[in-house]
């Protein structure tokens, strides 16, 4: 490990066992191999996108970096300690938000959170002045600190939460689905915060995110699991080369009609009046508009554009694999 690599993870495994009713009575044991053999390396300083589809293994694997759940196998290494035998000495290393669950304190006045966090890591007054400072103006959290933090909106206790896990100056923030249920302009706060954060402090940040907005506004680097392994590792722009091939014209037809002919696109899809045209991701959807308008009784449409799921998907079609991804963010296959 070079001194500049700030985690380390060698074929990391985590199986958790459990028990399934099988039948009234009978329970059958089972294994889920949540991370089944994760290698990667994290530079100082790097913002990473971790991304997958839903039980992918993301957060177990943020779980395992933080010292909260201990490793089935392989190995580990978050600024030189291994997090789930030294969780204590690496817990003034690290910052971590778990954008589904708080860790402040829920009865008590958002300002009172960050005096407990200041003791319980011991932050020496002066740094901890300047850092509640910067949060305080730059995620905007003034007016609530004075409010219980159970009061608080959604975007306002991410917001606190955020500023909860860097008052102690980490090297390395982990966040965990940090914009999800955020509105948009809430998030636009957020990016630029994390961004700023990065190029000012020097912080690297590793990024679970289902909104793919994040990672290209945050994030040089991708990584993306499924199943507890990685299957793509580079550029994102290597990722959307193949994921975003193709994006989606629904159009709502004033009636029901059979699949309709316009070229450049395929309909994909058909459901009473609603038809899904797909097209090419670098073609314009301008003149595809026009020509249904022209030539079928048009009333209703949008336009979608993949979400990480499918990117994934595309990615199996496509015939990609870990190894032809890893790195370069070559298209194999
Ligand atoms: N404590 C646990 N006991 C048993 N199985 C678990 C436990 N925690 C996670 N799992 C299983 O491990 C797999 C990975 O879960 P994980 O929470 O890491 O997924 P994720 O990638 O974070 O998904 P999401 O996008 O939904 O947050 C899932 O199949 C999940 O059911
Ligand atoms: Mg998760």
């Amino acid at each position: 490990m070079t001194a500049d690599e700030l985690i380390v993870l060698e074929r990391l495994e985590k199986v958790f066992r459990v028990r399934r009713r099988a039948g009234l009575v009978r329970r059958e044991r089972s294994e889920v191999r949540a991370v089944d053999g994760i290698s990667f390396r994290v530079r100082r300083g790097e913002m990473v996108g971790y991304i997958g589809p839903n039980g992918a293994g993301k957060s177990t694997t943020i779980k395992m970096l933080t010292g909260i759940l201990t490793p089935s196998g392989g190995r580990l290494r978050v600024a030189g300690v291994d997090p789930a035998r030294d969780r204590k000495a690496l817990a003034r290393r690290i910052g971590v938000v778990f954008g589904q669950r708080t860790t402040l304190w829920w009865d008590l006045p958002l300002g009172d959170s960050y005096q407990l966090v200041r003791r319980l890591y011991r932050v020496e007054p002066a740094r901890f002045r300047a850092n509640l400072e910067r949060c305080v103006e730059l995620l905007e959290l003034g007016p609530l600190l004075s409010v219980p933090v159970r009061q608080l909106s959604l975007g306002q206790r991410m917001r606190g939460d955020i500023a909860a896990a860097l008052l102690h100056d980490p090297e390395v923030l982990y966040l965990d689905e940090p914009t999800i249920g955020l509105d948009v302009i809430s998030k636009t706060k957020v990016r630029a915060f994390l961004r700023d954060l990065n190029r000012d402090k020097g912080t690297t940040v590793l990024l679970t995110t289902h909104d793919l907005t994040d990672i290209e506004q945050l994030c040089s680097r991708v990584m993306v699991i499924d199943q507890g392994r990685l299957m793509y590792d580079g550029a994102l722009s290597g990722l959307r080369e193949v994921g975003e091939s193709e994006r989606t014209l629904v159009v709502d037809l004033a009636e029901e009609r059979p699949a309709v002919e316009v070229p450049g696109a395929r309909v994909v899809r058909v459901s009473g009046p609603r038809q899904w045209l797909a097209f090419p991701a670098s073609a314009s959807a301008a003149p595809l508009v026009a020509r249904v308008a022209a030539d079928y009784p048009l009333v209703d449409l949008s336009l979608r554009e993949p979400d990480i799921e499918e990117v994934i998907s595309r990615m199996y079609a496509a015939g990609w694999d870990g190894a032809a991804g890893a790195g370069g963010g070559s298209a194999g296959g």
